[in-house]
């Protein structure tokens, strides 16, 4: 059955190219982002792993470990990040899963036979310190997944869960955010000292709080 927002990231412990992982242990009270790519030694899976690799202090900086995955084996991983360092001119450190006998990609719902029935698609689910899925995104093999977006959106995902607001349309980072329905505008003038603009009783904004 398909994965949804809120359910359990499925545990799972596979080969990597940084050893044996449990996947829930890995992950620890961080933030975690498992995605997948079709296939090793193809054009734009290199460039997808090897941004990935140049954005390492940026996830580094939202507490976010990192995690890719296709159904190739190991030694075909490890061969293939030397053409990724080399290319993409980086040093890919994060684990590469080798899903050969595709138990993560069962478990992630993330071969989607209509599209290919072998190789995986380009899914990307983000989850919280609680295990819990927050995010899920699926592309095809053909387009290259835009990695500033996905920054964004856990931006977004980490403001929402410590400060309680919401992110607009096309929101960046310093702009003024929602505060969420849930909090009433009484306790929202209390919470947000930089000051809450009453827009409509429903659409309350306030500048970003943690900057
Ligand atoms: C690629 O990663 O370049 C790719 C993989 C499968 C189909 C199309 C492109």
């Amino acid at each position: 059955m398909a994965l949804r927002l809120g359910d359990i990231a499925p545990d799972f412990t596979a080969e990597t190219t940084a050893g044996t992982i449990n996947f829930h242990e890995w992950l620890g009270n961080s933030w975690g982002m498992i995605f997948s790519h079709p296939a090793d030694f193809t054009p734009v899976c290199t460039t997808e792993l090897g941004r990935t690799a140049q954005l390492k202090d940026e996830f580094a900086k939202r507490g976010v470990k990192v995690i890719a995955v296709s159904v190739d084996p190991l030694d075909s991983h490890t061969e293939w990040v030397k053409d990724i360092n080399e290319t993409q001119n980086t040093t890919v450190d994060f684990p590469m899963i080798a899903d050969k006998d595709r138990q993560v990609a069962e478990l992630y719902d993330m071969i989607h036979p209509n599209a290919s029935e072998k190789a995986t698609v380009r899914s990307v689910f983000i989850i919280g310190p609680d295990k819990k899925i927050k995010l899920t995104l699926t592309y095809p093999a053909s387009t290259g997944r835009n990695f500033t977006e996905i920054l964004r959106v856990i931006d977004s995902l980490q403001l929402t869960a410590n400060y309680q607001v919401a992110t607009p349309a096309d929101w960046t980072e310093g702009q003024d955010v929602i505060v969420v329905p849930a909090v009433s505008t009484e306790d929202a003038i209390k919470k947000f000292p930089k000051g809450v603009t009453i827009v409509k009783p429903y659409l309350r904004t306030t500048p970003q709080p943690n900057k």
